[in-house]
């Protein structure tokens, strides 16, 4: 199955956040990934519900919203009234995971679980049944623009073997310095969603580097 595409609006310029949405409605991008950040569990504050809210009434692809928040369990409903598709958590800001899980998909969204670099696939072993997407961070959370870590290529393979061995066929997300250098061998080690911020809005014609982050051409 081809993979999705998801560029990331923290790279988008804010002042024309309109144009920038109207630029992924007309691509070939399947998803809009939406970083949440609080200035606690990342060191770093983006942007909250009033935007989304906003970005919400002009986007036409589906929201796949990144939680860098600590206990989310808080705006779980906030984000599903905003039109979440996929609602992504941290494990490592989640004391009752399997709890936020299970609640995330009680309000119709797809429930996604983010590991930060420094935490191992196995943390998810106990949970695999209540996981639609997990998200493999490929740089430290908080900030767009960051070197991609190698590491990620291994770690993408082992997650993809212990989800085929649960019989779980769940979304494997990378996120976090993918570009047109990348993103193939990311596919071949099994991730099936690409985050593209920085390669999809700093790139000189956004449409073709969609394009090509797509293997379209
Ligand atoms: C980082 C965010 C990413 C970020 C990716 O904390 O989760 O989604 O926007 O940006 P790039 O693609 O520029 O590395
Ligand atoms: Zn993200």
């Amino acid at each position: 199955m081809a993979h999705f595409l998801a560029p990331s609006m923290l790279a988008s310029d804010f002042a024309n956040l309109e144009r920038d949405i109207r630029m992924v409605n007309a691509s070939e991008a399947d998803w809009f990934h939406l970083d949440v950040m609080d200035g606690v569990f990342v060191p770093n504050i983006s942007f909250g519900m009033p935007v989304i809210e906003a970005m919400a009434r002009h986007a036409q692809k589906p929201l796949d919203v990144h939680l860098m928040i600590v206990d989310p369990d808080r705006y779980l409903k906030t984000f599903a009234d905003l039109g979440a598709s996929v609602l992504t958590v941290h494990v490592e800001a989640c004391h009752h995971l399997h709890r936020t899980l299970g609640a995330i998909r009680e309000l119709g969204m797809k429930a996604g679980v983010a590991l930060n670099p420094h935490t191992p696939v196995s943390a998810l072993e106990d949970v695999l049944d209540q996981v639609d997407l997990v998200c493999l961070m490929s740089v430290n959370p908080g900030f767009g623009g960051q070197k991609f870590i190698e590491r990620t290529f291994d770690k993408t393979k082992a997650m993809r073997s212990m989800l085929n061995a649960a019989g779980s066929d769940a979304h494997i997300e990378i996120d976090g310095g993918v570009g047109e250098g990348n993103w193939k061998r990311l596919v071949e080690a099994g991730a099936d969603v690409l985050v593209a911020g920085s390669s999809t809005f700093r790139a000189s014609d956004p449409h073709q580097a969609i394009r090509v982050m797509k293997g379209i051409e």
